[in-house]
């Protein structure tokens, strides 16, 4: 029944409702409706993922309501939020390429346990990154605890074989120069330039040029700041805690190449969708909500307007 490549399976199960966004004939991003085990289950055995990017509810002990849609982020105990994930993480390892990479996105809630339980399941080694999410928002003097302004994403290589794409950030001289705290000198042409060292008591090896540094710009680190979509944001599309565009789209393009499988299996409003058909990846999203589904179906909808521009 599959080929692995371009027919789309079609599940009988009742579990998974399955419905397709693309037209067959020219597939790009898939949507199911059902469990996200379920859906991993499905689909065909030789389906494999450059990048899973999973984003499941944080352990919040509270419903998550938006003025479209909502879901249900309470549990019984955190063993059974955790053995949820376990069960979903198994299932969804074996699916990922040797060059593959999965993105845990969650919170202080509970990302101790998942990293814990990430570990057991790709091995301590095949851990990446914690990135930092830092975003904006209302800020209220605190006594109690300070104000959560940060997400954390949890990045585990399915083997030593996946590599990042170097990514870099736009900065300009001033910013540079009050990083480094150093004299600035200038050459006999007038190009300005500051020390560069290899190590302690090297202080004076070689000579970085700032024009240099501004034109190849900022590698990106580990801590992005990057704004969460306010309530006024042209973006949002009404489902709760959908996330932003932007963040989607570096993790995609640091993570995978054009015409890469990616998955998304507890995908709500379809973000990782829109990122992915601006980047030229694929996508398989799914979600158990309806709500959820209904409202990636009209996000991705051929001729649907793109979410937010694409960088320069
Ligand atoms: C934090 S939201 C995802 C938000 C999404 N990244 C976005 O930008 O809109 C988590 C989603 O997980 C879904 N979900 C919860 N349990 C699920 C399950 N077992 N299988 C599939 N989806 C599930 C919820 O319906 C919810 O839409």
């Amino acid at each position: 029944m599959f080929d692995g490549g371009t027919s789309f399976p079609r599940s009988e199960s009742p579990a998974v409702r399955l419905r397709l966004v693309y037209p067959a004939d020219d597939p790009e991003v898939w949507v199911w409706e059902g469990d996200a085990g379920a859906v991993l289950q499905t689909l065909p055995q030789s389906w494999r993922f450059r990048c899973i990017y999973w984003d499941p509810p944080f352990f919040t002990g509270r419903d998550r309501r938006g003025d479209r849609g909502a879901f249900v982020d309470a549990w019984d105990s955190l063993g059974e939020y955790l053995a949820v994930m376990r069960r979903h993480w198994e299932a969804m390892a074996e699916r990922l390429r040797p060059d593959g990479f999965f993105a845990l996105h969650c919170d202080w809630h509970a990302s101790h346990y998942l990293k814990v339980l990430g570990d057991a399941i790709f091995g301590y080694d095949q851990f990446r990154n914690e990135i930092v999410w830092h975003y904006t928002g209302r800020r209220q003097g605190a006594r109690w605890r300070l104000n959560a302004k940060h997400d954390v994403i949890l990045v585990w290589a399915k083997s030593r074989r996946a590599l990042m794409h170097p990514l870099f950030e736009p900065w300009d001289r001033a910013q540079y120069v009050r990083m480094k705290r150093q004299k600035v000198h200038r050459d006999e042409e007038g190009r300005e330039w500051i020390w560069g060292h290899r190590g302690r008591g090297r202080s004076h090896a070689y000579r970085i040029y700032l024009d240099e540094v501004v034109r190849q710009g900022r590698a990106l680190d580990d801590v992005w700041d990057l704004p969460i979509l306010n309530t006024s944001d042209r973006e949002r599309v009404g489902y709760p805690t959908q996330k932003p565009t932007a963040l989607l789209r570096r993790l995609l393009a640091l993570l995978t190449d054009p015409g890469d499988l990616v998955g998304d299996f507890m995908a709500g409003s379809g973000t990782t969708g829109v990122a992915a058909r601006e980047l030229g990846r694929r996508a398989v999203l799914a979600d158990v909500n309806p709500e959820a589904v209904a409202v990636m179906i009209e996000r991705l909808r051929p001729g649907a307007k793109i979410d937010s521009p694409l960088p320069p």
